[in-house]
Order: structure tokens, then C-alpha cells, then sequence
């Protein structure tokens, strides 16, 4: 049976991914921020997960303001990147995974989660950015697993609340869990954390919120459900909703998890940058 062994999360910064491509990694502007992800990378290495569920939210590449998916799933054998406009590379294909796919859309709709299937889905920086930091090199990296992205609304309201993202997340889980082939999952939270890039409040960065949903999501996530989608925009600003994706994420671990590796560093461009690696308890 299909094993989930751990959850990471980052924010998917399209400076980020230039920061990449031009090897910016020990200017000192950059180096506090990629420092955070060599334990992570360790740990995917000693893993080697086949799969990764990477949970993040499109922003207006695969879905725009006329067709708005709630919760999209991808059901494709592979998963094309475009350019964005952000002067970011355009990355090649990256192979999916689509029997896995429709297993979790199956088994998602079993559960009374109305999932929109995709067999074509062109993934932007929030899916692209976090593989990269994940598995550098991407395809030419030895243990570069199949992804299947899964995007939720957070772009035009109603966006989910923090409690329907953790049922997802619970939801996702049994799913994966149910599989019959014998591979290792990990599943990936992307975005957030804290940040806003519109309007009067731009630049807006909320240091002790991000911290207390660092800690709250190892130890007692359900907490973080009691936070209102108004509230979750006052306190972590108009794209910090993005945390949603992290609660996803969560509700697919063991109740129980390890946080093995944590960092958090502001700002990389406009957010409250956050790095999780949570370890899945059997
Ligand atoms: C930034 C952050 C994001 O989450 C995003 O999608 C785009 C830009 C930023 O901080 O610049
Ligand atoms: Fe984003």
C-alpha cells in the first residue's frame, strides 16, 4: 500500500526561482533563505519518495477570474510550466502520475469532496518554485519523484475555509493511504506565508502570526481552524490566505507528526518566508 512519510512546506516566491537560475544562493540577501533547505533535501535523499503531492495554489496560469476551481486536481501523465511574465525560466515538463491521480479523485468524490479533475494543467511558480528547491536540477536529479499538483482557490472569494482545507487535507490522506502499489508519498504545502502584494496594506509582513501557525500546525492544527478566512486576511494579509495550502498539507499527515526541520526568514520580496519538514509517525 501507498505510505505518506512526511509533509514540507515553502513559499513559492517567483524571485526565488530567479534566484535559482542565476545561482544566487550565498548572496547575502539570499543565503539565510536557501541555508533552510539542505536538511530538508538530505532527508528527501535518504527517502526517496516516488511521489509528491504538491499542494499549491494557481494564480491565474491554469485557472482565471471566468473559471475558478475550488479544488483542482491534476489527472495528467505530465504537467507543463508557461512563462508567467515574472522573467522567471520556463522549466521543462514534469512527469506525473495519473493512475495515482484518479485513484485520489475517485476516492475524494467517495468522500463528498467535489474535486475538478484536470488532464491538462499548466503549473506556475507556486507548484515550479518548490520542486526546484526540493530536487535542484529537477529531471537530471537523481530521485526526481512524479508529481501530481493539487490547486486551491485563493484568489477570488470565497476562497475555503481553514477547516475545509484540513478535512481536504484528512480526506487526501485516507486516499493516498487506500493505494494498492507500494510507493512513498511525501506531500508538499506551498505559499504563504504572511504577505501582501496589492492595495494600501503592500509589503504588509506579520512576524508573530507566522510563528504561532509554525508551531500550531505541528501540535494542534485544529486550532488554526477556528481562525475565520476574514481574520486570516487581516492578520496574514490578502495572499497569506495562502496558508490554506499548509493546512492541506497537514490534514494528509498522522495526527501525530515529527518537525524535524524549521526555518523562517523575512522578507524575501514581499513574504514572511516559511520552511517546514514534518516527519509522519506510524
Ligand atoms: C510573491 C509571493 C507570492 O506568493 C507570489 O505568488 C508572488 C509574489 C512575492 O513576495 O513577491
Ligand atoms: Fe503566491
Amino acid at each position: 500500500m501507498a505510505k505518506i512519510i512526511g509533509g514540507l512546506t515553502t513559499s513559492h516566491i517567483p524571485a526565488v526561482g530567479n534566484a535559482i537560475a542565476n545561482k544566487l544562493f550565498d548572496e547575502p540577501y539570499w543565503k539565510p533563505f536557501f541555508d533552510g533547505y539542505p536538511p530538508l533535501r538530505d532527508w528527501l535523499d535518504i527517502h526517496k519518495p516516488d511521489v509528491a503531492i504538491n499542494i499549491y495554489n494557481d494564480h491565474g496560469l491554469g485557472f482565471f477570474l471566468n473559471q475558478m476551481p475550488t479544488f483542482a486536481i491534476g489527472a495528467a501523465h505530465e504537467y507543463i510550466n508557461e512563462d508567467e511574465g515574472w522573467g522567471i525560466p520556463v522549466l521543462p515538463p514534469f512527469p506525473g502520475d495519473a493512475p495515482l491521480s484518479w485513484h485520489i479523485i475517485e476516492s475524494m468524490v467517495e468522500d463528498e469532496f467535489d474535486i475538478t479533475s484536470c488532464q491538462e494543467l499548466p503549473v506556475d511558480h507556486g507548484f515550479t518554485v518548490p520542486m526546484q528547491l526540493f530536487w535542484p536540477g529537477l529531471g537530471d536529479h537523481p530521485n526526481f519523484p512524479r508529481a501530481i499538483p493539487i490547486s486551491a482557490n485563493t484568489v477570488q472569494h470565497p476562497i475555503p475555509t481553514l477547516k475545509r482545507a484540513l478535512d481536504f487535507g484528512k480526506a487526501l490522506g485516507r486516499a493516498i493511504r487506500s493505494y494498492p502499489e507500494d510507493i512513498k508519498v511525501v506531500v508538499l504545502g506551498t505559499g504563504g506565508m504572511s504577505h501582501q502584494l496589492d492595495g494600501e496594506r503592500a509589503g504588509f509582513i506579520n512576524k508573530e502570526f507566522d510563528q504561532m501557525c509554525m508551531e500550531k500546525i505541528v501540535t494542534d492544527p485544529e486550532s488554526l481552524t477556528k481562525i475565520s478566512r476574514r481574520e486570516l486576511v487581516e492578520k496574514a494579509g490578502a495572499q497569506g490566505t495562502e496558508f490554506l495550502m499548509w493546512m492541506m498539507m497537514r490534514g494528509a499527515l498522522s495526527e501525530k507528526v515529527k518537525p524535524l526541520h524549521t526555518n523562517y526568514h523575512i522578507p524575501i520580496s514581499n513574504t514572511g518566508a516559511g520552511t517546514m519538514l514534518l516527519e509522519c509517525i506510524d
